[in-house]
Order: C-alpha cells, then structure tokens, then sequence
C-alpha cells in the first residue's frame, strides 16, 4: 500500500537514497500534537464549508483523539517510510477511522501550511518555557545580590581595575541583560501569533473555508496570514527565534566568563558548590567549572544555528521550497541546548559562594579611586581637564614610591597642586567611592537597592 501523499502521478516509487534524503520524520516527529490540534481545527472548518457531515465529524474527531493518544504512549510513531509527520499521521488516521473518512482531511490543507503553522506553535510553547527559565536565573542573580548588598568589588573596563562598584550591582547588570531576552521571547511571540493554516499550498483554498476559526482554535491571538504566499513562504519567526536564543547563549556565556574567572585561585571571588562542578580523572585535587564552560561551549552552537539558518533562507524565491525542510533542526537544537542548560547554570548561580572579604580588598587596588581625587577637584572649581592630570600624577608618584593613593603625605599631595588639601582624603575611602554614586542606575548602594526593588517588581510581572 502506497502511504505517499502525492503518488499518483507516479509510475516508480521513489530510490531509497531519495526517501533517505527526504525523510524528516526523526525531527519533525516532536510537532505530532500541533499536527493533530491542527487536524481537529481544519476537520471542524470542513464540517463548516459542508464538505464533512456532522456524523463524520464525529467520527473524525474520535479517530484524532484515539491518534492522540496512541502517540503520547508511544504505541504509534512515524518511520522513514512515512517521509514526514504529516504522512505518518495521516497514515495513522487512516488506520483509525478507514480509508474513506480518512481520505477526506486532507482537502483544503498543504503541508506547506501545515509545517509553517506548527512550527510557529511548537516554538510558541518553547518560548514560554524558555521565558520560565530565564526568570529562575534572573531569580538566582537577584538572590545573590541581595545576599550580599553592600560588597565592594573591582568594576573593569578592559578587564583593568577601574572603580569600585558594588558585587550587587555588578550582579544585576547580567540580570538586566537577560530580562531583556526574556522580553523579547514575549515580542516575539506576540509577532508570531499569526496562523499560516488555509494558505494551502501558496494560494489558498478553493473549497470556502475559514482559516480565521482555525487561527482561534490554535491560539493565534491574531488571526491568519493576511498573504498566502507569505504564510507559507516566511521562516522570519525561526530566524529570530534563532536570533533570541543566540542572544541568550551569548548573555550567558559572558556571566559565565566571570565566573570561570571568578573562581581562578588568582581571583578567588568565589568556590562553586560541589554539587555544580567537576573533577579532573587524573588530578585528584581538581575541581572545574564545565557548567560554565559548557555554556561558554554552547553559545558558538547557537550563533552557529542562527547563521546556518540564515544562510538557507537567503535568496529563496517565492513561494515553498524544499530547502525549508532545513529550518527546523537548527532551531530545536538550540531550544534543546538552552532547556538543558539553563537549569544547570541557575543551580551553579545559586549556590555560589562569595567571598566578599576577597572582592571587597581588591576593589580600591590598581588606583581604581582617582577618579574620585579628580571629580572632588571638579567640585573645588577645578577644570576637569587639570583634575584630570594632577590626579594622574598622584597615581604616577604612587606607582614610583610603591604606595596607594591614601598613603600619600599631605606635603606629597600639596607638592602635586596646592589644590589638593588634606580634605581630599575623604573620597579615598571606597565606602566613600560608592556611596557619592547615588543617581539612577549608580553604584551607590541606596541606588542598588532601589533598582533591586524595581527589578523584582518587573521580574514578578513577567
Ligand atoms: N517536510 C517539509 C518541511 O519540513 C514540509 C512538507 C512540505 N513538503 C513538500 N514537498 N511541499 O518543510
């Protein structure tokens, strides 16, 4: 029994090296629910145009449910044979309901339509999921923060010491990065409810049917493709969905960066739990941080996977074309790798510990305060442009006696500019450094914490 969906215009069946080549079925087999949701919607608009009576209706939703539930048990899977999981459902419903009812779904529907419409809501629910996932990281980071609100860190520019900054907000500058992702997964979302369903091949239907019910049905708030062609033709939603996780892996692998760094003997910001590293199988004294790694790894995966995609869809001419078949494993893989590993690298965030006292005794090394001396100049009337340079030289005449800017004698500093009074000492405090950084955004620990209550709020509202 031929189960090709297009064989009669055939006299050969297809060279195995073609069905081989052809078979998406061990991908695409994860869009059977979408596939059968979509089956009902269409059975139901069928019904509607006259083409299905209510009996055979009933007997077809039925038959879908049965399907339903031979696949979630796993009691009915697609093969090669099938080609896609298009095929194999219809195959399966044939079984179900008899060829004679069976036969007639297909009326009105391409998989063309089919395959851009359950794409979108495949990657819809994975959208969520991710969001979910986003928050329980952006939730550890927040945690973190507020486990140590006031601990004094060395800020870099250039991975040089620069100023102090606060580890909270430090933390919550990764946060932010990934509440915007966790954004655009939502705009994204909302761009894609959009239901390509009764575009049929590239031209629509014939046959009377309302694509706008199965557009409701399905749970795309905004209705069908206004243009066939491009319901069916359009992949842009799989290269920013591609774009969106990319830019996760990349947010991440940045945190990741630090943490590596962090935990170095050289830093000793902070141990990772044993729970949430690794040990080496020849020193026995080693303990590794590959869940940082990993998602250091993963990232150049993600990019990969974007630009990949990209690469197919570039010059495509309207309106399917068989290339898109290649959308979709670059795209799972990287909702595969990103469900994976976001829940590891949120434990291994979690239960960081800090070493405060650590960061807090690098924070004012490497002259990171003379800015301070500077803009405490500034306020004196000084033009920036001097500030800048005396305080330049007093970094100078540190870096050739072997001191710190707050071991310099007062006769050191009025030698420098008479400007520089005893009373510049007062900013040569890193408490002092943090707290006179008090507008939005600053690292003042008040602004910290007024951007932590805001974050949370945003972050419960997600
Ligand atoms: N498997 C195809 C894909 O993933 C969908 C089926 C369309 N096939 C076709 N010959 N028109 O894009």
């Amino acid at each position: 029994d031929d189960i090709r969906l297009w064989g009669g215009r055939f006299a050969d069946g297809p060279s195995e090296a073609l069905e081989k080549l052809s078979a998406s079925v061990h991908f695409d087999w994860r869009l059977a629910p979408y596939d059968i949701a979509g089956s009902r919607a269409h059975a139901r608009v069928l019904h509607q145009a006259g083409l299905l009576t209510q009996d055979e209706l009933q007997r077809m939703l039925e038959g879908l449910d049965r399907l339903e539930a031979d696949v979630a048990a796993g009691d009915f899977t697609g093969t090669v044979a099938d080609e896609d999981v298009h095929t194999a459902l219809e195959r399966g419903l044939l079984e179900r309901v008899g060829p004679e009812l069976g036969g007639k779904l297909r009326a009105g529907r391409s998989r063309n339509d089919q395959i851009a419409t359950l794409f979108r809501m495949c990657l819809r629910e994975h959208a969520r999921t991710l969001g979910g996932l986003l928050a329980d990281l952006q939730e550890a980071l927040v945690g973190l923060a507020e486990a140590h609100p006031e601990v004094a860190m060395p800020g870099r520019t250039h991975l040089q010491h620069a100023q102090p900054v606060l580890f909270a907000h430090h933390v919550l500058a990764h946060a932010q990065a990934l509440a915007r992702d966790a954004e655009r997964l939502r705009q994204w979302d909302a761009r894609t409810a959009v239901s390509p369903y009764g575009s049929g091949a590239l031209a629509g239907s014939s046959l009377g049917l309302d694509p706008e019910a199965v557009a409701a049905e399905l749970g795309f708030e905004r209705g069908s493709s206004p243009n066939s062609i491009d319901g069916t033709a359009a992949r842009d939603f799989a290269a920013e969905f591609a774009f969106v996780t990319a830019m996760i892996g990349v947010d991440v692998s940045k945190l990741a960066e630090e943490v590596i760094l962090w935990n170095t003997r050289e830093f000793s910001f902070v141990t990772l739990h044993d729970a949430f590293s690794t040990g080496s199988s020849i020193m026995p004294q080693k303990k590794n941080p590959d869940i940082a790694e990993l998602a250091r790894g993963k990232s150049g995966r993600l990019i990969g996977n974007l630009t990949g995609l990209l690469a197919t869809l570039k010059a495509l001419p309207l309106a399917y074309n068989r290339d898109l078949q290649e959308d979709k494993e670059p795209v799972f893989d990287s909702v595969d790798q990103l469900e994976l590993l976001l829940p590891a690298f949120t434990g291994m965030v979690a239960t960081l510990t800090v070493h405060g006292d650590r960061m807090a005794e690098l924070a004012p090394a490497g002259f990171s305060l003379a800015t301070d001396i500077a803009e405490w100049l500034v306020k004196r009337g000084v033009p920036f442009r001097v500030a800048h340079e005396v305080a330049g030289e007093c970094v100078q005449v540190c870096e050739r006696e072997g001191i710190e800017l707050h071991e310099l004698t007062d006769e050191q500093f009025a030698a420098i500019s008479p400007q520089l009074t005893p009373g510049v000492r007062d900013v040569l405090s890193v408490p002092g450094a943090l707290a006179a950084r008090d507008g939005h955004g600053g690292t003042a620990p008040s602004a910290v914490a007024r951007q932590l209550a805001a974050f949370r709020e945003d972050l419960r509202a997600q």
